[in-house]
């Protein structure tokens, strides 16, 4: 099995090191002389005419997506969108009718509850899409729409490349339709366009930080809580980073919205519960560090990760990670790729089956 590995000793960090790949298979394909084409998608341009709100739908990591994917629609659509957890929208006899988009997301595109959740959505008459990486799986096929991201297979339980193609993809699907809607201009989308393609080699840089962040995550080995800290599109990102690292390490770990701390959990934070800190979003980075000073102050071991160098107080942090610099709404995807290496470390450092996790399962296809 180590050749299928490709000489890695798990497919998680092989799947790790193929993300480059996997964003070029999704992105390239969709462009066409420097504009998105989706034309081979089949996907029209009038998906978003007479859509005044956006539901996405998925579990697990495909949602964390789903919440990315919220602030970016939101901020270039100028719709309001709504991200919903599938084995919860469907019992919540959900208000949905002709004017809403449903935007399911699957790596596999068998997950039972998602399934679910797109068929009560086309039953009640929304206009369905899906980003799924399996081809021809149920969710892709009971679709008005998709849009196939191109990871190739992912094995390892723990999703990595399939969430970094499901961010591409939902980046390409708001530049494209803020293009045609008219809240972008279509120099704006091209410019867009040019920085996620940009964002393909700052993760190949990101991967390189690999034994930076194996020696950093040696802190981590016996740790028994933890908390992850973003604000703006940091926040969705620590909720992804906090399941990754609780799949594989079994360590308990939460994430937080920075601001919200101190009205109740700023009261879990001692000096055995370090704080990994994103700050990788200029607009909030003063009160990030305001925030990361709170849990210091409380004693937290910080981790503290920037989009390129930021000046940084001594005794800010303890480790402090510096992202390749990018335009702010792309650092997601490096930031992803740290988070990533984080979880797989700490799972190594503790002697744990990293691609099979215990209690968990690659696709779950009951409810
Ligand atoms: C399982 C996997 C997760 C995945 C989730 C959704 O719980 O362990 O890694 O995020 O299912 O899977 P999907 O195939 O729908 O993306």
């Amino acid at each position: 099995t180590s050749a299928k590995k490709g000489g890695y000793p798990h497919y998680m960090l092989k799947e790790i090191h193929e993300q480059p790949d996997a964003l070029h298979n999704t992105i390239t394909p969709r462009v066409k002389n420097g504009m998105l084409d989706f034309k081979e998608d089949g996907i029209a341009d009038d998906v978003f005419t007479d859509i005044n709100r956006v539901i996405i739908i998925g579990c697990g990591t495909a949602m964390h997506a789903g919440l990315i994917g919220k602030v970016m629609f939101e901020k270039l659509l100028r719709i309001p969108v709504t991200v919903e957890i599938a084995s919860e929208f469907r019992y919540n006899d959900p208000i949905l009718d002709k004017n809403t988009l449903v935007i399911t997301i699957s790596q596999s595109g068998e997950t039972a509850d998602t399934l679910a959740a797109l068929r009560l959505s086309k039953e009640a008459g929304c206009k369905t899409l899906s980003i799924v990486n399996v081809k021809g799986s149920s969710i892709a096929r009971e679709s008005d729409y998709v849009f196939y991201t191109h990871a190739g297979p992912e094995i390892a339980v723990a999703s990595t490349k399939a969430y970094m193609v499901q961010l591409s993809s939902i980046y390409m699907i708001a530049f494209k339709f803020a293009m045609l809607r008219g809240t972008i201009s279509k120099e704006t989308c091209e410019d867009y366009l040019k920085q996620l393609q940009d964002t393909i080699n700052a993760v190949a840089t990101t991967i390189d930080l690999d034994k930076q962040i194996e020696k950093i995550s040696e802190c981590l080995t016996s740790v028994e809580d933890l908390f992850f800290i973003g604000r703006g599109l940091d926040y969705p990102l620590s909720c992804e980073g906090s399941i990754k690292l609780k799949e594989i390490s079994y360590i308990h770990s939460e994430a937080y919205a920075a601001g919200e701390l101190k009205h109740g959990t700023l009261s879990l934070v001692t000096d055995d519960v370090p704080v990994i800190a994103l700050a990788t979003q200029e607009k909030v980075y003063s009160k990030m560090i305001s925030n990361i000073r709170e849990v210091r102050a409380r004693g937290a071991m910080v981790i503290l990760i920037t989009n390129g160098e930021m000046p940084v107080d001594d005794d800010l942090c303890a480790h402090h990670i510096v992202l390749p610099k990018t335009d702010d709404q792309f650092a997601p995807f490096t930031a992803a790729v740290v988070l990533q290496l984080i979880a797989y470390y700490t799972s190594v450092h503790r002697g744990l089956n990293v691609d099979q996790p215990r209690n968990l399962a690659k696709s779950v296809t009951v409810e």
